[in-house]
């Protein structure tokens, strides 16, 4: 079984997905992680240094690796990812695309004093994740198989309701 989690900055996806990953005992991978492996530099260095379309072109790049050819796995996206369709295609052809769906006060709350995502850095973060939120909140339902509202649950009620909701998916 394959289980891929989507989403935006700060709704919970890697803690999710390590969780449930645990939980069933797969491996768990995750996008932002394995292109920093591969590049050896934070996402935020990828970012300043090669710019943001090397970064989308790395995340395309990673979704053909030979590890998506492993029996079980839980894989957590960066948030940005499945804005290309080329992407969105991609996820649903390998596993059961999740969204965890947070509204704004969530992100802001749980991404206080982060300094990790270029995209949310600066002045103005709320009127930032606003708008973000809302250009790709259609994206993600669009290329997700589930949708679980993830605001005021915990890690593990979340992974209960994902293990139930996959249990008679078959990819
Ligand atoms: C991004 C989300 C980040 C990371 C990069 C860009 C985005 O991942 O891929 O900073 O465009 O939303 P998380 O969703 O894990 O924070």
């Amino acid at each position: 079984m394959h289980i891929i989690l989507i989403g935006f900055m700060g709704a919970g996806k890697t803690t999710v997905g390590k969780e449930l990953a645990e939980k069933l005992g797969f491996p768990f991978y995750d996008t932002d992680q394995l292109i920093e492996a591969q590049m050896e530099m934070s996402v935020s260095n990828i970012f300043s240094k090669f710019g943001e379309d090397k970064f989308r072109s790395l995340e395309t790049e990673i979704l053909k690796g030979s590890w998506t050819q492993e029996e079980n796995w839980v894989l957590s996206v960066g948030g940005g990812l499945p804005m290309k369709a080329e992407n969105q295609a991609l996820l649903k052809q390998i596993g059961i695309v999740v969204y965890l769906r947070v509204k704004t006060d969530t992100v802001l709350l749980r991404l206080k004093g982060d300094t990790t995502r270029p995209l949310l850095k600066g002045d103005n973060a709320r009127e930032k994740a606003d708008s973000l939120l809302e250009y790709r909140g259609p994206f993600y339902e669009a290329g997700a198989e589930l949708v679980v509202d993830a605001d005021e649950k915990g890690v593990e009620e979340i992974c209960e309701e994902i293990i139930a909701r996959t249990a008679s998916c078959s990819k």
